[in-house]
């Protein structure tokens, strides 16, 4: 296909094969029934096959747009090629209706020349649709029943171009005629070659001798067919037919700043016109120098060009496309740009032809625009009631009153009447709108209020919106274009701000009430999701018994009452303002002691995630919003704060303790057959730092269940002592000195005196750090394990105490049943004799008993270790 358009274009270009003429309907511009072809009775043979080729450019459409319309053997569709629907859909019918096809067709251009070929074989089942070079194939579908003796195209019947025949002797109808130009019309009684239908409608420069050598039956030229009516004839060279880049200039006599022009020609999806060679400057010239007395400003100029004065080179460069001016007719010495001052260019008027200027570009100069464009504008006007008999769109076409007109599809029209812009239609008398003129020179582009008679509304007066802006585009106030996602997106994007006021997310329907949860159209009950993400646990408080984590938590659900509107794909940017119009479930957080949790009760935000495609545009209102359905777009209700709770700690076995915090969250006035909390993706989430000082949470989990025919969700912490602590500063200074204690049993035994220092020292010591450990630690009425621990050494120590002076005891009584009185003369020495046997035997008891307690004390200290090993570990893995 693609080599196909890029040869027609090189040959379309050098295309010079002579004139073609130009039939044009309803030439006066007024719709009629009385424009049209007639080829009369007997315009055709019997036919089995059938192909017309033509090209046409149409002014406006209607529900029937005939290119052929035949009545034969007493059946009013005979034959008929046109478009229908008002143009996007291709009526064929033959024979008798045994052939009837409606083939969806992308939407008609207006204005331009088309071309078409439709051949059809009966006998083979073969329909061909070809259109602006492109190919469509079809099989027909034959109605049996309908078949007269054969399947053909009755002879003898009466054919008419431009108009629908409902009866052999003409009668017609308004809504069934064509408004435009045909040329190049060929009817054959063959069918054509798909290839050959391509070959016509690329518009190639060979075409003309080079379709088959068997003449057409009916053509523009061969005398077949009888203008009759309003039907005027010209002629158009090939080469302008063919044409496919299209470029024109339109002027609009309204005298502005360059800025403001280069804006306003921007609203239009055009680019402000330069003209690049003489030729060029002469036709736009002579083209529009009728309209010099709307343009004259300042300087006796006529329009604008869009080129701006380039100090760093001294030349001019396209405000289009930055490229440099190659072309300019600039009088006298000027020839360079070197005033900054003098930055923009204009073109004179009629008293000074061709001319170029330069001009100041400040607010005071002010000159016309000339927009250039590409296609033709295709204007979308918003805000008519459903009924309107307005169209919706609208094409730039012409001028009327000097002014530009605004032309429809079909009959309405926008034009420059009486120093106002009024509406007006071809088909309805009657039927009008004014636009209020706001500011003098006003053009209907953009937001305006107009005074509506004569329609089908009640509405009288309307505020309308005219805009160029494509489907997915937003129009701002004035008539610029942004893209949809750029509207209320926090940012103004328009250059009069008005992106971002009505940034309504949610249209409360009549009859809402904030009151009532959302309806369900099942039994099932209103899901509510919910999720919490806890994003650090602020105060962990064992004396206080208080516990406080900063939390942000959400429940989600969908109302169908609702629609939206401006939604964003982050919801973020969808905040909804009337929150307190709409209902919320209202969450209700007790905590394990069945108390009210304090911080739960902040008012949060409420906003909506865009989960589904927008709903069908409607054009009853000025605002280009997409709409989005309740049922599909989620609302979320975000609320973030501390909450603040009591805990009911279990210390028994701390340090090695593990403690259960809990938190309980319900809707409060929906019972669970109304509405069910369910957890949303974990339903808790911890986003924080786990080591607490004294603590880590192990674990947390949520839970589903029905409380009081409530549904609830009971959310659980679950914190671990981080006993490490308590190794190192409790358990084992503390039984390091212990040991030392039992250490002192084995210190000489006849030295009490440091033995039973050493042991009071480490009782002392001992003491102290009980005193401390349990300061710092919470109070409870019951003994904790490490409570147990310091009792356990103390008391140990203590026995160690009584153990040392016992021994003492011992080794310093006399051992009775073997003492003997020594009686022996006294040589100086009386004392002598005395004592060395019984301190030997009691020393030696004394020993004995040392060494028994030592052996009970080391036992009885790895005992209480184990124990307590044991237990530790117990509880820890409970
Ligand atoms: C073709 O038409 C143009 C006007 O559209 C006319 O000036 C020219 O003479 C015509 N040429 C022929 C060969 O008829
Ligand atoms: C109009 O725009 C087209 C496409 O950008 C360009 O080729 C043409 O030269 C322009 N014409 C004028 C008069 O600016
Ligand atoms: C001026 O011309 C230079 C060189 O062509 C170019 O790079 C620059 O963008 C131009 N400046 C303006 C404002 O067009
Ligand atoms: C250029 O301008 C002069 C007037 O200064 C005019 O006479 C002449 O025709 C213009 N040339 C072109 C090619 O438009
Ligand atoms: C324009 O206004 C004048 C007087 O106000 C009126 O006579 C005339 O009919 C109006 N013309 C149109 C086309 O409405
Ligand atoms: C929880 O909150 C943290 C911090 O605000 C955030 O980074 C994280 O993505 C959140 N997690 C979820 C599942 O929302």
């Amino acid at each position: 296909m693609t080599w196909i358009i890029l040869a027609s274009l090189i040959s379309c270009t050098a295309a010079e094969s002579g004139n073609l003429s130009v039939i044009s309907f309803q030439s006066d511009g007024l719709p009629s029934m009385n424009s049209f072809l007639d080829a009369g009775e007997g315009a055709l043979p019997p036919l089995t096959q059938v192909t017309l080729c033509c090209r046409f450019r149409l002014r406006h459409g209607n529900a029937v747009v005939p290119f052929v319309s035949y009545f034969g053997g007493d059946y009013d569709n005979e034959l008929v090629i046109g478009f229908q629907s008002f143009t996007d859909k291709m009526w064929i019918e033959c024979c008798n209706g045994a052939v009837s096809e409606n083939i969806p067709f992308s939407q008609l251009r207006l204005y331009v020349w088309q071309h078409m070929c439709v051949s059809l074989d009966l006998p083979a089942g073969e329909l061909y649709l070809a259109y602006n070079g492109e190919l469509q194939e079809h099989d027909l579908n034959i109605e049996r029943s309908r078949i007269r003796k054969r399947l053909e195209v009755a002879g003898g019947g009466r054919l008419i171009v431009g108009q629908e025949l409902d009866s052999i002797k003409g009668e017609f109808d308004i809504a069934q005629a064509m408004d435009g130009e045909v040329t190049d019309y060929r009817l054959y009684d063959v069918a054509l070659t798909p290839e050959e239908l391509v070959m016509f409608t690329s518009c190639r420069e060979e075409e003309p001798s080079s379709l088959p050598s068997r003449e057409p039956l009916i053509t523009l030229d061969n005398g077949r067919l009888e203008p009759q009516g309003m039907v005027t004839n010209t002629s158009l060279v090939m080469s302008e037919i063919c044409r496919r880049v299209y470029s024109y200039e339109i002027l609009i006599p309204k005298k502005d700043t360059f800025n403001n022009t280069v804006i306003f020609c921007r609203k239009l999806k055009a680019t402000v016109a330069v003209p690049k060679d003489a030729e060029e400057n002469r036709m736009i010239f002579n083209k529009f120098q009728h309209l010099s007395p709307y343009c004259q400003g300042t300087y006796k100029a006529l329009y604008w060009v869009g080129a701006l004065g380039n100090l760093s080179t001294g030349g001019w460069n396209r405000v289009s496309d930055g490229e440099p001016l190659l072309w300019h007719n600039f009088s006298g010495l000027s020839r360079t740009f070197q005033r900054p001052r003098l930055a923009c260019i204009t073109v004179g008027n009629n008293l000074y032809p061709y001319e170029w200027w330069q001009t100041n570009c400040d607010e005071f100069t002010h000159s016309c625009a000339m927009c250039n464009f590409t296609s033709r504008p295709l204007l979308r006007l918003r805000g008519l009631c459903k009924s309107s008999l307005f169209e919706r769109e609208l094409y730039l076409n012409d001028y009327e009153n000097e002014r530009p007109k605004f032309d429809g599809m079909i009959h309405s029209q926008i034009l420059w009447e009486n120093s106002s812009w009024v509406m007006v239609s071809r088909l309805h008398q009657g039927l009008r709108a004014v636009m209020d003129m706001g500011v003098p020179g006003a053009y209907p582009i953009g937001l305006h209020n107009w005074s509506i008679s004569g329609d089908k509304c009640i509405q009288k007066r309307a505020e309308l919106l005219l805009t160029a802006c494509s489907r997915d585009e937003y129009t701002c106030g004035e008539g610029t274009c942004i893209s949809k996602s750029r509207n209320c997106n926090l940012i103004t994007d328009c250059p009069d701000q008005t992106d971002e006021l009505n940034c309504k997310i949610v249209i409360v329907p009549r009859g809402y009430s904030e009151e009532l949860s959302p309806p369900r159209d099942t039994l099932e009950p209103l899901a509510i999701h919910f999720l919490i993400n806890i994003t650090s646990i602020r105060t962990f408080d064992l004396s206080a018994f208080a516990v406080a984590i900063d939390a942000i938590w959400h429940t989600k659900w969908h109302d169908s009452r609702l629609t939206f509107s401006n939604l964003q794909s982050n919801y973020q940017n969808n905040k909804v303002k009337e929150r307190q119009k709409l209902w919320t479930p209202k969450l209700l957080v007790t905590d394990g002691t069945q108390s009210l949790v304090e911080g739960a009760r902040v008012s949060g935000n409420l906003y909506v995630i865009r989960g589904a495609e927008p709903m069908t545009d409607n054009n009853e209102m000025t605002i280009e919003d997409d709409t989005y359905s309740g049922e599909e777009n989620t609302l979320l209700y975000q609320q973030q704060d501390t909450l603040e709770f009591r805990c009911h700690f279990e210390l028994r076995m701390y340090p090695f303790d593990t403690q259960t915090c809990s938190l309980t969250f319900s809707v409060q006035d929906l019972t669970h057959t109304q509405g069910v909390l369910l957890k949303d993706g974990e339903g808790v989430v911890f986003a924080g730092q786990r080591q607490l000082l004294e603590y880590k949470l192990e674990r947390e989990a949520i839970s589903q269940a029905t409380v009081h025919s409530v549904s609830v969700l009971q959310v659980q912490l679950e914190l671990r002592n981080q006993y490490r602590y308590y190794l190192a500063n409790a358990f084992l200074p503390s039984l390091m000195l212990v040991l030392i204690c039992c250490l002192t049993l084995c210190f000489d035994i006849e030295d009490f005196s440091d033995r039973i220092m050493v042991t009071l020292t480490s009782m002392l010591v001992l003491a102290a750090f009980f005193a401390q450990t349990s300061q710092s630690n919470p109070k409870t009425s019951y003994v904790k394990l490490i409570d147990v621990w310091y009792l356990a050494l103390i008391c140990g120590v203590f026995f160690i105490i009584l153990a040392l002076v016992y021994v003492e005891y011992i080794r310093l009584t006399p051992q009775y049943q073997y003492q003997r009185v020594n009686v022996a003369p006294t040589k100086g020495n009386s004392f002598a004799h005395k004592g060395p046997l019984p301190k030997v035997d009691s020393r030696k008891k004394a020993i004995l008993a040392n060494r028994v307690f030592l052996v009970i004390f080391l036992a009885s200290i790895s005992l209480t270790v184990v124990c307590f090993v044991v237990v530790g570990t117990v509880a820890l893995n409970a």
